[in-house]
């Protein structure tokens, strides 16, 4: 496992080298809808890390964001990389937005590493072996009660549309949390939760190349990840829910009671 964290990080640091040259200059942006981006950094970064780990494990899949699907029937291992996340962060200059490169074995998650470039932070995770930042361990918050936890969301591209289906939670957390952040990386919230900047993470309809490094780094930390009835997680779900555990029962009350009108 020592071997793919090795290569991950190493299309990390190409494409974070990358990001990190283009992240203040005027942007090619096109849309994939409405307020959905994509710019030449994100194919390109994707291109610098496919191209890496293709190299390197010439066997196996590789599924990521932009425009690579490389699936070998039977093969063990698949890659799930998203080349950047927080697209509009990076599009506007506002500066939070990571590389996520996962790889999974036989369906399960096996490393996680999440790279920020200009903060020049690495969150990594190997199934089994704990989770660290820039190779020291980390670990979760230990806040127990929602009444002090600072929390993070997102909102998924339909918000336009769909503003009251999302917002119900986000009041019914307002009500009841210390305060809410909405930073624009779902890999780097889920991150923050493993390292015990925030206490939970809630969002709707990621993707998994938003989750699946994310998820191991908090599982890793001792966090807790599931959908926001408490059950488990998968990276093709529609929930996500990540905490520090601690606070999982009480933030799967408050999304109950907000999804019954309550
Ligand atoms: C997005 C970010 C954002 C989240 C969106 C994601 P992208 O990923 O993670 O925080 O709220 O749902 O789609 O498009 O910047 O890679
Ligand atoms: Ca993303
Ligand atoms: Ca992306």
């Amino acid at each position: 496992m020592d071997d793919y964290l090795c290569a991950a990080w190493e299309a990390a640091r190409l494409a974070g080298a990358l990001i990190r040259d283009n992240w203040r200059r005027t942007k090619r942006v096109e849309h994939k809808s409405a307020i959905d981006l994509v710019t030449a950094t994100d194919r390109e970064s994707e291109r610098l890390i496919v191209g890496h780990l293709a190299k390197k494990f010439p066997g196996h899949s590789i599924l990521a964001e932009e425009e690579t699907s490389i699936v070998f029937p039977g093969a063990a291992h698949r890659w799930i990389v998203d080349p950047l996340d927080g697209t509009t962060n990076f599009a506007h200059s506002f500066p939070h937005f990571a590389v996520s490169i996962a790889l999974e074995r036989e369906g399960e998650m096996i490393v996680g590493l999440v790279y920020d470039p200009l903060r020049e932070e690495g969150f990594s995770a190997l199934a089994g072996r704990g989770a660290f930042l820039n190779n020291q361990p980390i670990g979760v918050s230990k806040v127990n009660e929602l009444d002090k936890a600072l929390l993070a969301t997102g909102f998924p591209y339909d918000h336009r549309e769909n503003p009251d289906y999302y917002l119900k939670y986000f009041r019914a957390f307002m009500r009841r949390s210390q305060g809410i952040r909405r930073a624009g990386s779902a890999a780097l919230d889920l991150c923050y939760v493993a390292c015990g900047r925030l206490d939970g993470f809630w969002e709707l309809k990621l993707k998994p190349w938003d989750t699946a490094a994310g998820s191991l780094v908090v599982r890793e930390a001792g966090g807790a990840v599931g959908d926001f009835a408490g059950g488990g997680f998968s990276i093709m779900g529609e929930e996500t829910l990540a905490s520090n555990g601690s606070i999982h029962g009480e933030m799967v009350r408050v999304l109950a009671e907000a999804r019954n009108g309550a």
